[in-house]
């Protein structure tokens, strides 16, 4: 019977099955909200949970819930209106002889279109090299012995290996040589391999920075392993937190944490890497947008203080495009044949994208594009911090030293969710701190991107931020200046 409320136990109605390699956490959500839907077991008009309260009582992350909604909401199942409940958009046509039931239209567009990204995650889409990228496939493309184009070597071709390691060392002071190198589709890519070989040398429990990128979650449950989420302050990682949990191997933003932007101190540092000896355990350094230090010289990464404990993963997702799937892992001499015994089947990317990176960074074009990158993305930061300084004066930023964004934190009765959905109506799109998290917090903040926007229009963006936060603002504060 189709229900119309939303007391109901979403555990019992919502099956998200045990975990299933290689299928992510929200796409099973999204999986069992459309098949609970598509089954008539939710009434046309019937609201779904809060994002908040659904992650709660399924005890997942708020992240994974809107994105299952999001996906839903594309497809025409939900619809979602700003001041209201999310609801389902859809119903069975259950006439006899009908055809499969397949979602109408919805009435009004679910999602508006984005003409402002302040989202974090993207690079500068607009400035790719394409020139220099095109270049740098066709010479590799003229030049590849005939050998290059048999089978891939699982770890990657070995000029890319070397060139990838002569660019860590000289440029993020690692430990690396063409050996301890694989190339792989990413950072995600590379955690979920690096997961697999510690599953297999018996490390079933991984800790994870908490807030935190939801998909690292993913990758490592994907992968069986069990995730603690520690929290993270104002120097980095909580180590001695983490010391109470079963992990002996945690995930860990050194250079960069995303998303609080803290730098893990000097001291933590030394810390986790004598927590890691004491456990036989290891750290997996997430350098995912290091390159990207504006107001002091870049930190090293915490490789090269222990190569025998600590993975390096990076990619060029925040440097170039993550439309190019090109990473790198880093690994422990003694952790090489784990990782190639536990991924038999992993391949490597494309021989001639790899080819293609290591022409571009041998020939001084990678350097030469994140100069440009860097002095771009330093203005732009400061536009948006000053612009936020005068549109936004109840705001505060953090985490402006480095990457791709910062946080704005904000008064604690702000409702941030109600302003990502209010300023995604006008086609604004942010994010709350809140959707990084596995609990919630009373702490209010909203994790702003400035990769994917042009200079020009910060100052409209964030007067649509300004109008969000106004239009969200408690009735306790009307007169508040925003
Ligand atoms: C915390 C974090 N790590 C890593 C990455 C890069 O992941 P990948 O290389 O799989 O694209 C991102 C990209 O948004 C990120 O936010």
């Amino acid at each position: 019977m189709a229900v119309s409320q939303t007391n109901l136990a979403w555990a019992t109605l919502l099956d998200v099955g045990p975990p299933d390699h290689g299928r992510r956490l929200h796409d099973r959500l999204a999986h069992a909200l459309r098949t609970t839907i598509r089954g008539g077991r939710l009434a046309e008009g019937a609201a779904v949970p809060p994002s908040r309260a659904l992650a709660e009582e399924l005890g997942i992350s708020r992240w994974v819930v809107t994105e299952a909604y999001g996906q839903l909401v594309a497809e025409g199942y939900l619809s979602a209106r700003v001041g209201s409940a999310t609801r389902v958009s859809w119903t069975p046509d259950t006439s006899p002889g009908t055809a499969p039931p397949r979602p109408h239209t919805p009435r009004a567009p679910a999602v508006p279109p984005i003409r402002y990204d302040l989202a974090p995650g993207l690079p500068d889409l607009r400035a790719f090299p394409r020139r220099r990228w095109a270049d740098a496939v066709r010479a590799v493309t003229g030049s590849a012995v005939h050998y290059d184009l048999g089978l891939p070597h699982p770890a990657g071709h070995a000029v890319p290996r070397t060139t990838v390691a002569q660019y860590l060392r000289r440029s993020r002071g690692a430990d690396a040589h063409a050996a301890s190198v694989f190339v792989c589709a990413g950072v995600t890519d590379g955690l979920v391999r690096t997961c697999r070989a510690l599953r297999a040398e018996g490390i079933a429990d991984l800790a994870v920075e908490d807030p935190g990128w939801g998909r690292l979650r993913d990758a490592a449950t994907s992968a069986g392993l069990r995730v603690h989420p520690v929290p993270v302050d104002h120097d980095g990682l909580r180590v001695d937190d983490l010391a109470r949990t079963p992990a002996r191997t945690v995930v860990v933003g050194a250079a960069h944490q995303f998303p609080t932007g803290t730098v893990l101190s000097p001291a933590r540092r030394a810390q986790l890497v004598r927590w890691a000896r004491e456990v036989d355990g290891f750290v997996i350094e997430d350098d995912y947008d290091a390159e990207f230090r504006y107001d002091h010289h870049p930190v090293a990464v915490m490789q090269g203080m222990d190569p025998s404990r600590v993975f390096l993963l990076s990619s060029v997702s925040k440097t170039l495009s993550p439309a190019l799937g090109l990473g790198w892992l880093v690994a422990p001499a003694a952790m090489t044949p784990a990782l190639r015994a536990a991924n038999p089947v992993a391949a490597a990317p494309p021989v001639l994208d790899q080819l293609a990176l290591a022409t571009f960074i041998d020939r001084g074009w990678y350097d030469a594009h994140l100069r440009a990158a860097r002095r771009r993305f330093r203005s732009r930061r400061d536009v948006l911090v000053r612009t936020l300084g005068a549109q936004v004066p109840q705001g505060r930023v953090a985490g402006t030293a480095a990457g791709l964004h910062i946080l704005l934190h904000l008064p604690n009765d702000t409702d941030t969710s109600a302003t990502v959905r209010a300023a995604a109506t006008n086609g604004l799109q942010l994010n709350d701190l809140d959707d990084y998290r596995t609990k919630p917090s009373t702490e209010r903040a909203l994790v702003l991107g400035y990769g994917n926007i042009s200079d020009t229009e910060i100052p409209p963006a964030v007067a649509l931020l300004r109008e969000a936060l106004r239009s969200t603002a408690p009735r306790s504060r009307p007169h508040a200046d925003q």
